[in-house]
């Protein structure tokens, strides 16, 4: 599908947003190993996570859609030992989050599994996880010398092991712990800086031992059976990320992002945008199930360059994209280094966030591991390609609001990996209903 959109006049109102992916993916995932039913409301079901799901349901686990709530679903666990051997080819569709984390908790199961995945995945990195699992003494096989999908499972008992890993990635952390909870001996994984922290917060709540020090992770195997937990998810940051940029550039930008998860492990836009001047506030803060969550509040701003880089890339990976369109609208320079794993995304977002704003008329400049913006102040509306990347589509999206003349963005239905009301919501929010 193309989507033609043209300069909004304005961009206002409050929004309650799909819930955060990261968390909605472990809950699922979760509850389905656990002894009970369990309730998860605000669940995002954008497609990744029905991927996830699909994938639950092939291996014996119940999940039901409430039919009254339409972001309300009900999952009846199986237990520890309960999930059953799939006789179908297990598909991830587009989320890495589903491949990685499944294949942890597959490893470990007493039958045999394939995982696969679309054109986008079964290109991305998946030997970071097919490694250190090997190293426990998984049976796992993927193709390309074991580093990428599809790949075949023969689960077995494994071994704990101290492993470093070689990226702040909270898949491969989670695709660990998963196989560590299920191994004999403890493990202790190295993080070479911190990364979202959602599967140590929702096991430890379900009575996993997870010992965090610094950057250090301990996890010792779990005997008997997790609690089914009932999950409120928060509104996800990465989905916000996109109107927070879209009212703080615009000049009649003023809008609310209702219970939003703001855990600091992904909190790093806000930080960002707070450095670049932006007019952010948050009110209503709280705790839920373990997460914090708030309202945050964007207005029309004045932006200025910043240069970002190390330890906070993890908790602002996916919005690289949006952080460079918001560059573009900021006096003087901004730098993103540290970031070449933003390349190993849905597509490669160094080089297709540069190529696809150089076509609005941004000065950008991709660097190996990064990206330079000089502010240009405007942009014109052009005719620009999402690559199948729903982030992307979503960049393009507000970057053609805020853009002289009309855009036009090829392949935009992606929006529904993650953010299925998207462009209603877009409309509510430019009042162009
Ligand atoms: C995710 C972790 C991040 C992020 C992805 C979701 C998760 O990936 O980019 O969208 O839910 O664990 P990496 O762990 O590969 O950085």
């Amino acid at each position: 599908m193309e989507m033609v959109i043209g300069k909004s006049s304005q961009i206002q109102g409050e929004l309650n947003l799909p819930g955060d992916k990261s968390i909605s993916h472990r809950s699922v995932i979760f509850n389905s190993i656990a002894k009970g039913t369990a309730e998860i409301t605000n669940i995002s079901l954008g497609q990744d996570c029905i991927s996830t799901i699909n994938i639950m349901r092939s291996m014996g686990v119940e999940v039901n859609l409430d039919d009254q709530d339409l972001t309300t679903v009900t999952i009846k666990g199986v237990g520890r030992t309960g999930l059953q051997e799939p006789n179908i080819v297990l598909d991830a569709g587009n989320s890495g989050t589903t491949m990685r984390l499944i294949s942890g908790l597959l490893s470990t199961q007493p039958f045999f599994s394939v995982l696969t995945g679309d054109d986008s995945l079964r290109s991305r990195p998946m030997g970071r996880i097919i490694s250190p699992l090997k190293q426990m003494g998984a049976n796992i096989n993927g193709r390309d010398g074991n580093t990428k999908a599809p790949f075949a499972i023969q689960g077995s008992l494994l071994q704990g092991i101290e492993y470093t890993m070689p990226v702040a990635s909270a898949q491969l952390k989670s695709c660990l712990i998963l196989a560590a909870i299920n191994s004999t001996g403890e493990t202790v994984l190295h993080q070479p800086a911190l990364s979202r922290d959602h599967t140590e917060k929702m096991l430890g709540n379900m009575g996993v031992d997870i010992h965090n020090e610094g950057l250090q992770l301990t996890i010792q195997p779990f005997n008997g059976e997790f609690q089914s937990t009932d999950v409120n998810v928060p509104a996800d940051i990465s989905s916000a990320a996109f109107w927070i940029v879209a009212g703080l550039c615009h000049k009649q930008g003023k809008i609310t992002l209702k219970n939003v998860g703001i855990n600091p492990s992904r909190s790093g836009i806000l930080d960002v945008m707070s450095a670049m001047g932006g007019n952010i506030t948050i009110k209503n803060s709280t705790i839920v199930a373990g997460e914090e969550v708030g309202d945050i509040v964007v207005e029309s701003s004045e932006l200025v360059g910043v240069e970002i880089g190390g330890d906070i890339i993890p908790r602002l990976i996916d919005e690289i994209p949006i952080i460079a369109l918001a560059a573009c609208f900021a006096k003087g320079k901004t730098i993103i280094r540290d970031a070449s794993d933003a390349r190993n995304k849905e597509s490669d977002r160094l080089s297709i966030t540069a190529s696809e704003l150089t076509k609005f008329g941004a000065d950008i400049e991709e660097l190996d591991d990064g990206i330079i913006v000089n502010g240009v102040g405007s942009l014109n509306g052009t005719t620009c390609e999402s690559f199948d990347d729903h982030r992307i589509a979503m960049m393009e999206a507000i970057a053609a609001i805020l853009s002289k003349g009309q855009t036009t963005i090829k392949n935009s239905d992606c929006v529904a990996i993650s953010y299925p009301m998207f462009w209603d919501d877009l409309s509510i929010l430019t009042g162009d209903q």
